[in-house]
């Protein structure tokens, strides 16, 4: 059997069992059919096996990183309101207000589906940058079957024209648009007689996702979304405990959801529920530094129950316009603490877990995907305690150069 390609001379980063990141030195990555096919030493390599040989010099060799949980794709940005929530504001008040969410709603339905495209483009690239490989996208601001679709079908493009792997979540359940106004249960019931059919019918969601929040939905109001997407075969997921403990992540335990998000007001019963049915615990950093949150995730607890820690971007007009994985990646080392070996494990093979994609992205392993990623660093733990926004060299998306 002959390779199709060949990286050769790197240093490659694996976990080994017991979640610690080991650095092949001298190694080479083969792979065939856009999947890995072998990862060895040098001195085992036979030229002869290989269609086409790439020489790394070196380099630092890592799967490429996954960005699971974004809101990348809107209209206006809302720093005029981050002035005010610099003023004394708070995110809840200018929500109740009308702002917050709803005035993204606003913009998003009424921007063109092309000026939309091109701003969401700039910022999957700023990701891309980054090493991203994976980003998992939500919907949400437009709540409303017509808008809802347009910002799945920008989805779809940005996955036409860039390589790039997108998931695409429906969060129609966001905010409780301004025509529903005082009748949350009536917008509820549109989502799970209409609107979630609608997108669901055309094939462009892989997930399902809620926000349950005192200035959102509430339990009983997320336990019908969740219901009617499990009804549909649906993998669900829920912004939960951001700002209060709402009890969200014990009622997503029980629909085996994904991943739970957010999380700085879970308690320790909730976080037994989801390790008993292994969800990832979704850490979002951004959003934390950019409310200036001062309750941190229980991290502690997390490592105690063995619940597996992702971290993503979040990126969002309004809690985290912050569009970089390698950033988060420091914030969850220097304001969560998480240790090198944790928080790369949460930006590739956790992030995997929260998206369904264990199997084959997110791990250097035989039969994954050819997804990954050539640094100018030497280890990892220069992109976990600093915050190089140019480490990386290049990135391998389906066995192509990019
Ligand atoms: O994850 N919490 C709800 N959704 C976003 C914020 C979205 C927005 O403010 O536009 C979040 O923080
Ligand atoms: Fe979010």
């Amino acid at each position: 059997m002959r390779y199709d390609k060949v990286w050769i001379n790197a240093d490659i980063a694996v976990f080994d069992k017991d979640k610690k990141i080991i650095i092949l030195k001298d190694s080479f990555l083969a792979i065939k059919d856009k999947k890995i096919k072998y990862i060895g030493d040098m001195s085992d390599f036979d030229e002869g096996k290989a269609a086409q040989i790439i020489d790394t010099k070196g380099k630092l060799i890592t799967t490429s990183l996954i960005d699971c949980h974004t809101h990348l794709i809107y209209a206006g940005e809302r720093n005029d309101e981050i002035e005010q929530i610099r003023e004394g504001a708070t995110y809840a008040q200018i929500a109740k207000d009308g702002g917050g969410i709803n005035s993204t709603i606003k913009s998003t339905r009424e921007e063109s589906f092309e000026s939309i495209y091109k701003k969401s483009a700039k910022r999957l690239e700023a990701l891309m940058r980054d090493g991203v490989g994976v980003v998992e996208i939500k919907t949400g601001y437009g709540l409303e079957i017509k808008t809802e679709i347009k910002m799945l079908e920008i989805a779809k493009k940005l996955e036409l024209n860039y390589p790039v792997k997108i998931i695409k979540t429906f969060l129609g359940a966001h905010a409780i648009p301004n025509e529903y106004k005082n009748d949350a249960d009536s917008y509820v019931s549109y989502i799970c007689d209409y609107m979630l059919d609608a997108v669901n019918e055309l094939g462009l969601i892989d997930c399902v996702d809620a926000y349950c929040e005192h200035l959102a939905f509430s339990v009983s109001q997320v336990k019908r979304v969740f219901e009617k997407a499990k009804s549909l075969g649906l993998h669900v997921r829920i912004h939960a405990e951001q700002f209060s403990l709402m009890g969200a992540t014990k009622l997503a335990a029980k629909f085996h959801a994904l991943s739970s998000d957010h999380l700085e007001h879970i308690d320790e019963a909730s976080i037994k529920e989801m390790a008993k049915v292994d969800m990832v615990a979704v850490l979002l950093p951004g959003a934390y530094y950019f409310l200036k949150e001062t309750k941190l995730p229980p991290i502690e607890l997390f490592r105690k129950y063995g619940v597996k820690m992702a971290i993503a971007t979040d990126l969002n007009p309004g809690t985290s316009p912050l569009a970089s994985l390698l950033l988060m990646l420091n914030m969850s080392n220097v304001i969560f603490g998480l240790s090198v070996d944790e928080a790369f494990l949460a930006v590739t093979k956790n992030a995997a877990f929260a998206l369904d994609l264990q199997n084959s992205k997110g791990s250097l392993k035989v039969g994954f995907d050819a997804d990954f990623c050539v640094w100018d660093v030497s280890h990892p733990r220069d992109l976990v305690c600093s915050y190089l926004p140019n480490a990386l060299d290049y990135r391998v998306y389906n066995a192509d150069v990019y």
